[in-house]
């Protein structure tokens, strides 16, 4: 087993990853800023595994800060989460993104070199793929960024590459995840956007506690099934155990691989809402809006690499991210009808 840090740790989906690590009997290291999680996360996680875990409160652009944390924990291996995340914002702070994104992740690498840590999984996104010619989308697909939140990832990727094709890193795993939704069936973790959700499942979850009124759907216009956008959405666990299975093959081989994650399957606006309501009985009121700008019609992956390489495939289906969504929302919420 190994000693690994978990940057962004106190976040959505390194939480959840950190209890599947901890569950595989790894040591784990928090580092955080706290820009973008709440501050008892830690003492949730040590809650729900059971374990006690290092967090360091830093910024991943401090080098010696990392440096030192790498040292002190005798870190053998990094999972890289710390981030901005939102399209729009990055669009209208391309600098921010740069800054935390790229720069970012070049100051950990740098850390990382100066302790002799040479191993990383990386957080990137679908997103890097921008329009896609069709789907399922393989990681041979063209890569068409179309946003600078986008860009930051796939630059991030090609440091990544270079670093391992130079022997920087011994080892690399580049991540390129789909549509991660739900929550760990404790409802102890889960999402917490900040204001009014960007994305659809958080945005269903408020509409069904009554905090939303009704769900707009950005379009049903589209080229799809039913006019409404198909995404590949897939269960945070799933996700979570996917990290740990790629940790665990950049520990054991010395590879640089980038790997789509997710389930194969692409679900629309509507058959999400649909599949919420059979979930939760709950109902979820709807206004067709415009479509949003940016937005594509059908993306969904092709998940046969990370089963060729990882031996890995989501087990889980759209109605156990609806109930685990609405489970941590509704505890979130106060509403106990579950
Ligand atoms: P999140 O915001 O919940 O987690 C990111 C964490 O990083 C937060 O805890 C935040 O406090 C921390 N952080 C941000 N800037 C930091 C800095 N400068 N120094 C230290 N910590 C910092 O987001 P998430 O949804 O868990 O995403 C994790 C990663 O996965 C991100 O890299 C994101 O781009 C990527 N990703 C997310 C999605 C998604 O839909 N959630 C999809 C594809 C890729
Ligand atoms: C999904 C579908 C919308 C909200 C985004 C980022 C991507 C990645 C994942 C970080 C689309 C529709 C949504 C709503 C709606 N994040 N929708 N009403 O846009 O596929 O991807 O999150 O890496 O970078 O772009 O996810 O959940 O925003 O939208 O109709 O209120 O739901 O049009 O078809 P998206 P989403």
């Amino acid at each position: 087993m190994a000693r690994v840090m978990l940057t962004g740790g106190a976040g959505y989906i390194a939480s959840h990853t950190a209890t599947v690590l901890s569950e595989r009997g790894h040591e784990i290291v928090l580092l955080d800023n706290f820009s973008n999680a709440e501050r008892d996360v830690p003492a949730r996680l040590r809650g729900l595994i059971g374990r006690e875990m290092p967090v360091i409160e830093a910024d991943i652009r401090d080098v010696d800060a990392v440096s030192a944390a790498l040292a002190a924990h005798k870190v053998e291996a990094v999972i890289h989460f710390a981030a901005l995340k939102a399209v729009g914002e990055s669009e209208a702070d391309p600098l921010l993104y740069y800054d935390i994104n790229i720069i970012g992740a070049i100051r950990l690498l740098q850390a990382m070199q100066a302790q002799g840590v040479a191993r990383i999984v990386f957080s990137s996104s679908a997103t890097v793929y921008g329009q896609p010619d069709a789907s399922p989308i393989r990681e041979d697909a063209p890569t068409r960024v179309q946003n600078i939140y986008g860009r930051t990832k796939l630059v991030t990727e090609d440091l990544i590459r270079d670093l391992a094709r130079t022997g920087k890193l011994r080892a690399a795993a580049n991540l390129r995840y789909f549509n991660p939704v739900g929550a760990h069936a404790s409802a102890v973790i889960g999402e917490t956007p900040r204001g009014v959700p960007n994305n659809l499942m958080p945005y269903i979850t408020q509409v069904a506690t009554g905090e939303r009124p009704y769900l707009n759907v950005y379009g049903n216009d589209y080229e799809t099934h039913d006019g409404t956008g198909v995404r590949d959405y897939i269960h945070v666990m799933d996700l979570a155990e996917a990290h740990a299975l790629a940790l665990e093959h950049i520990l054991a081989n010395d590879v640089a691989v980038t790997v789509n994650l997710g389930t194969g399957i692409g679900v629309s606006v509507l058959d999400l809402v649909g599949a919420f309501e059979r979930a939760t009985g709950r109902r979820i009121p709807l206004n067709i809006a415009p479509r949003r700008a940016g937005d594509v019609a059908s993306y969904y992956a092709d998940p046969a690499a990370a089963a060729a390489i990882f031996g890995w495939r989501a087990r889980r289906g759209i109605d156990d991210m609806c109930r685990d969504a609405w489970a941590w929302q509704a505890r979130r919420s106060g509403v106990n009808d579950l």
